[in-house]
Parts: C-alpha cells; structure tokens; sequence
C-alpha cells in the first residue's frame, strides 16, 4: 500500500527562495534564526583555530543588523564557550570619529562585547580612527599579531560583514579609491559615495585572505539589493559587495525577507 498522504510542506509553509549568490547561501525563518545559524559558524570556527593555532582573530562590522547578534553573544550562555580569552577581535571599519562619539563603530562593539566577553584588552583591537595614519597603525598592529603563525595562517580567521543599502560592505563605497587597492591590508574611503564621516577600512586583500566571511544581511529592505547583487551584471566598482570573494568560505545569513525575489 502506497502512502498516499500528501508531502508536508516545511513546518513554515514554502521553502523559501534562495538567491543565486556565490558560496553557501543559508536562508533562515526569521533574524532569530539566522543569528543562530551565525552563531553556530563563528563557534565552529572559534573552536578549530583554538584548537590548531592556539588563537583566532575575529573582525566584526559596525551598524544595525548585527546589533542582536552581538547581544546574543554576551547573554546566551551557549557563547560563554567561545574561547574569548584566546580571540583578537578587530574591527572591519570605522569612522573618522572619537571612539565616544555615536557613529563610532567600536563604541558599540566595545560596550557590548569587549566589556564583558573576558577578551584580554591586549587582544581588542580598535581602529585609531583621529590618526592621520589609522589606516597604517592598523596595518602594523594586524601584521604583528599574525606574525606569530605560520606563513599559510596569516590572515582573518573569521570575519562578519554587513550590506549596505547600495551595496557597500565594509567601508568599501562605491566608486571609490579604496576598491583598487590591492596591496595594503587596510586604508582609508572617502568621497561622495560614502557616508559620511570619512572611512577607515579592510581592504579587499585582507577580507579575500580570510578563512571564513559571513554576510549578515537582514530584513526586507536589503532583499532589493541582494537580488541585485545575485542576478544584476553590475560590476564591483558599482556593487563592492561583489568583490568578496574569499580563498576560504563564504556564507550568505539571510532570512526569508531579504532572499525574497522582487515583487514577493
Ligand atoms: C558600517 C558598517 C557597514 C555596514 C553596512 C550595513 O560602518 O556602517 O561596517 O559596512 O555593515 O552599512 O549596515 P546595516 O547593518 O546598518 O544595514
């Protein structure tokens, strides 16, 4: 006798659509979900480098959508076993503002994470975004803590950016300088396609080195340009996002409403 009962849709009705993009696109129900999904990569990760390098090296993005993310990891008791006491966490780009000021990216990561995550403050590694030289500072200070590894382990080990409305990820604007820069690890943006303030960033040479990129991109209003950046022929120099193409893995954390298609 066949079983004739009809296939059960997923719990939460049609499976939802997933964007052509390049590397793993992961479409989760809700934000919640795509936290978690996020989450249990950077875990993962956390855990491997621990455990074969003795250390990781996190770069986080500023903005909104992460912000619950970030919060996550400082109250659910799951994060209590990052190894945070053996993380560097570095920041993907700042503003050129003092690190009081409201636009300061590492203002909200140091109040959510750094202050109560157990890193050692030796290993928290902001931008010196009022430095004529930031770009340069960072640069040094990146290159010396890898100079402890292997040659091959000189990089990222985990890094999480966001999308802008425009396709900008990082402080990488559209039309900008910084797009061509393809020896410095990180350097500075500015110009009319970028939001002001000026801009401090990663570089393309130092995201693409990375093991492992996660792109967070959240909510109905990024789903527009992320069927942009899937489908359009837009080059980089107009979509920057689209130049993020790391020699390790990379992941999409979408949800349902930003991998919906247009028109729904
Ligand atoms: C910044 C971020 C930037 C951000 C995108 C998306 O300094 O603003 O690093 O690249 O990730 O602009 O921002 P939202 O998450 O707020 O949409």
């Amino acid at each position: 006798m066949t079983n004739d009962a009809p296939i059960p849709l997923a719990p939460d009705g049609p499976s939802p659509s997933v964007p052509p993009l390049w590397g793993r696109v992961q479409v989760s129900a809700d934000p919640h979900e795509a936290a978690e999904a996020l989450g249990s990569d950077l875990m993962e990760q956390a855990h491997a480098c621990v455990a074969s390098m003795g250390d990781f090296h996190l770069a986080l993005s500023g903005g909104s959508t992460p912000f619950p993310f970030y919060q996550s990891l400082m109250t659910d008791p799951m994060y209590r076993r990052l190894p945070w006491d053996r993380t560097h966490l570095w920041i993907v780009d700042e503003r050129r503002v003092p690190f009081d000021h409201p636009k300061s990216n590492w203002r909200q990561i140091h109040e959510i994470i750094v202050d109560h995550s157990g890193i050692p403050p030796a290993q928290a590694h902001p931008i010196e975004a009022m430095e004529q030289d930031a770009a340069a500072r960072y640069e040094r200070a990146l290159r010396a803590a890898f100079s402890r590894r292997a040659v091959t382990e000189q990089r990222l080990d985990f890094v999480l950016l966001g999308m802008g409305d425009n396709g900008h990820t990082a402080s990488l604007f559209p039309q900008t300088a910084a797009l061509r820069e393809r020896k410095l690890l990180v350097c500075d943006c500015d110009g009319p396609t970028v939001t002001p303030p000026a801009r401090v960033t990663m570089t393309y040479p130092l995201l693409n080195a990375a093991r492992s990129v996660a792109v967070l991109a959240l909510g109905s209003e990024k789903a527009p340009m992320i069927h942009r950046v899937a489908t359009g022929s837009d080059d980089f120099i107009a979509l920057p996002i689209k130049n993020i193409r790391p020699s390790g893995t990379l992941v999409w954390h979408l949800d349902r409403a930003s991998a919906a298609p247009p028109n729904g």
